[in-house]
């Protein structure tokens, strides 16, 4: 059995997965900065008589994370499978954010899986058979995402630096996996909601207000159980194979497709406000020309012999499990293709 550290176990993926662990018998440390947080974990583990061990930890802060894995490596001498799962977003536009809020971003999605990396891999590469994974995000792999761009900031840096660990591991028997989820219901998007704040008046508010609400009602409506995506972190731990890049979730795929079909964000973008508008569980706004409304949907129309990436796409599409998706691009994908985006001033 291996010895299993998660960050980031107070809810959503990390609590899963620490239970997902646990199930198969592996040592399991779930982890988590604030240990007030962990009834809910320590109900559904006693619930199941799993053994589970709780150790405070926040990535943000070096001396917890090498105090936190020093206790690990004193009983265990190393850790088999490393989990970076704690992460936060902070919606707001790249010119009214606080600098603050925007840099805790990158404190914690990216700066702190380098912490954990760097205080373990040393005893994991001299014991072997180890394995990182690190818990991305489709926005790493996609054009970034309006008013969440520090988000997709972190979560390309996170992608670069675990491609990057990956090549440097090569011949060294410690892995690198990072499993890429789409949209999932979890604390996840309230929590990001809480903490934007800009600094000073909005003249982006209105659009952002309407992106935030689509995500909290799109994760709401269509997110996916996080029980998946802790599956998906024990297949890529215990996959010998597992490739680096692990997507998870109905839309993940389909939208890391379309990103690479389209090839540049212009020809993205115009694809974006299709797909919001294809799944958006809130009403378009009206006739003012937002970059999110771009027009309305009309499953009647044929697509008219499109360029050669419209092929592309229609496959890209094709490979989707989401009816209304494919429907609606089968119909329009050769259409917005030969659109320009919408332009507005403020
Ligand atoms: N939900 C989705 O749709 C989705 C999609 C793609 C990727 N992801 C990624 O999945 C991971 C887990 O997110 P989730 O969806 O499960 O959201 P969540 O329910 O909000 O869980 C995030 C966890 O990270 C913890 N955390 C935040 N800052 C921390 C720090 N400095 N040190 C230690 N722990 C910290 C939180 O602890 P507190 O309770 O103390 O805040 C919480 O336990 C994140 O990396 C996220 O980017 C989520």
């Amino acid at each position: 059995m291996s010895v299993v550290l998660i960050t980031g176990c107070s809810s959503g993926f990390g609590l899963e997965s620490a239970l997902a662990f646990a199930r198969r018998d592996h040592t399991t440390y779930a982890t988590m900065r604030d240990l007030a947080k962990a009834d809910t974990l320590v109900d559904r583990a006693a619930a199941e008589n799993l053994d589970i061990e709780l150790l405070a930890l926040d990535v943000d802060d070096a001396t917890s994370v090498t105090s936190a894995i020093g206790v690990v490596q004193a009983r265990h001498g190393a850790i088999d499978i490393l989990v970076n799962n704690a992460g936060i977003d902070c919606f707001g536009s790249v010119e009214t954010t606080d600098l603050e809020r925007a840099r805790a971003v990158m404190e914690t999605n990216f700066w702190g899986p380098v912490r954990t990396i760097q205080a373990a891999l040393p005893a994991m590469r001299a014991k072997g058979g180890a394995v990182i994974i690190n818990v991305s995000s489709v926005s790493g792999s996609m054009p970034g995402t309006p008013y969440s761009s520090w988000y997709s900031a972190s979560k390309h840096a996170l992608n670069a630096l675990s491609e990057a660990l990956f090549i440097e591991l090569d011949g060294i028997d410690v892995r690198v996996a990072c499993v890429d989820p789409g949209f999932f219901k979890t604390e996840m998007v309230r929590n990001s909601r809480a903490r934007g704040k800009a600094l000073r008046s909005d003249p982006y508010e209105a659009d952002q207000a309407w992106l935030v609400d689509f995500f909290e009602k799109s994760v709401e409506a269509l997110g996916g159980d996080p029980v998946d995506v802790a599956e998906a972190i024990v297949r890529a731990a215990d996959d010998p194979e597992a490739p680096v890049h692990n997507l998870v979730g109905q839309s993940a795929s389909t939208l890391v497709d379309l990103a690479r079909q389209a090839g540049s964000v212009e020809a993205w973008l115009p694809l974006a406000v299709s797909l919001v508008e294809a799944r958006s569980p809130v009403p378009a706004r009206g006739d003012e020309p937002i970059r999110l409304h771009h027009r309305s949907p009309d499953p009647t129309e044929t697509a008219p012999p499109g360029p050669p990436m419209a092929v592309g796409l229609h496959w890209a599409v094709d490979r989707s499990d989401d009816h209304r998706v494919n429907h609606w691009f089968g119909a329009r994908a050769g259409l917005v293709l030969t659109g320009r985006p919408t332009r507005r001033t403020r």
